[in-house]
């Protein structure tokens, strides 16, 4: 059950999500991995929010670049992302024949596009280990994560040197893990986002619960602050998610549509196209389930009968037709990662994106948000 610590008549930006990470707005940027920009992360922490950087997929050494290219772009809060969990079980043994199988599903496509087909590599680990290690050594001032709970030590390591922790829940049960953990703030995950679903107890594909429903029962069940993710893209879903009980929202693809971020021309020009209403779930971006865009890909690699490799060396064999895919302008043979709501995009920059958040939510949200606080403190 929630402390609550404000009036009623507290601003709706004074929130326990907006103290404990210091930051003016409770609006984080969703981490991108993958399409994150310094700019953009730099950007909304400048403005008051909580920019995030999603690291998952660098070595040590880049993440130790990011960090201090940011910090050269801001001196406000940011956080830093990693995945827990960097491969599923069988990438290691995984080898030519299973490469073979998979890679027949996309043959076609990469030699139509002129591009050489790929041999099988083996593959080079990234370790959460190492990637962490280097946040902890900056001393970042907040460490969020997904697909899973950091060891406990790291946790600890986090709580000495300041570090907030996010951590995020796709059901009730992983946000109790988390809380018992000792994490600082939960992402409250709805299946509406765009990018990877970041379960961690069970399957993906068993743990798909919308934002409206997840919120409200992940804020009954942790005593630590709730921030709702997953097709909130206006004021009205921040207003929305707050009256859940949400102290704060993560926003991805509103994000990722700006030019801020790392989408291509290709990819943010979809995400604001009426083609973005219809979004769908998929293994075969990458090994793990994910959302984006429907397209000819997705259909393809969804259909029965494809094999799809363990993650990560599904996302890498993709790669080999996104890159001539991209060149060739080939939007239906892209990854167009987008949540459900990447129709209420707006095409500007991540900026304005936020004055027009903070200016529509401040005009009506208060009444929304301390009734919702009334009701709290009743509890
Ligand atoms: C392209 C893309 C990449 C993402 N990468 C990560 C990531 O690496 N780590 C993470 O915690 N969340 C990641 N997310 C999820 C977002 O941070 C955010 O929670 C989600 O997008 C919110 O839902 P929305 O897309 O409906 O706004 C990603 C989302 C997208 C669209």
């Amino acid at each position: 059950m929630q402390n609550e610590s404000t009036s009623p008549s507290t601003p709706w930006n004074k929130t326990r999500v907006s103290s404990i990470l210091g930051i003016d707005y409770p609006i984080i940027q969703g981490p991108l991995g993958g399409l994150s920009t310094q700019r953009l992360t730099a950007t909304v922490s400048n403005f008051g929010g909580l920019g995030s950087f999603g690291a998952h997929g660098l070595a040590a050494s880049a993440i130790k670049d990011v960090i201090a290219e940011i910090r050269e772009l801001t001196v406000k809060p940011f956080a830093m992302n990693l995945w827990v969990s960097t491969e599923d079980e069988g990438a290691r043994t995984s080898g030519r024949k299973e490469f073979a199988r998979s890679l027949k599903h996309l043959a076609g496509h990469i030699e139509a596009l002129g591009a050489a087909l790929p041999d099988h590599k083996s593959y080079t680990p990234v370790r959460f280990e190492d990637q962490v290690r280097v946040l902890l050594d900056a001393k970042i001032p907040a460490f969020s994560f997904v697909m899973g709970v950091p060891p406990q030590e790291i946790l600890n390591e986090c709580r000495a040197h300041g570090i907030i922790t996010i951590g995020t829940a796709t059901t009730v049960a992983e946000a109790i893990v988390l809380g018992q953990a000792g994490v600082n703030v939960i992402v409250a995950s709805g299946f509406e986002a765009g990018g990877h679903r970041g379960s961690f107890l069970m399957p993906a594909e068993d743990s798909l619960i919308g934002t409206f429903s997840l919120t409200p029962q992940v804020v009954d069940a942790i005593s630590v602050p709730v921030v709702a993710a997953g097709g909130i893209a206006d004021a009205r879903g921040i207003i929305a998610a707050f009256a859940l009980g949400a102290e704060g929202v993560q926003i991805g693809t509103a994000f990722l549509a700006t030019e801020d971020a790392g989408a291509s021309v290709n990819h943010r020009n979809a995400l604001l196209s009426p083609t973005a209403q219809r979004t769908s779930l998929t293994k075969g971006f990458t090994g793990r389930l994910a959302r984006g865009v429907h397209n000819q890909l997705i259909e393809e690699l969804n259909r029965p009968g494809v094999e799809i490799l363990p993650y990560p060396l599904q996302r890498q064999l993709v790669k080999n037709l996104a890159v001539p895919a991209e060149k060739a302008g080939r939007t239906e043979l892209l990854q167009l990662w987008a949540g459900q709501s990447a129709s209420l995009s707006r095409q500007s920059d991540a900026k304005t994106l936020l004055e027009i958040l903070v200016s529509e939510i401040s005009a009506v949200a208060d009444p929304v948000v301390d009734c919702n606080r009334e009701q709290r403190a009743k509890r």
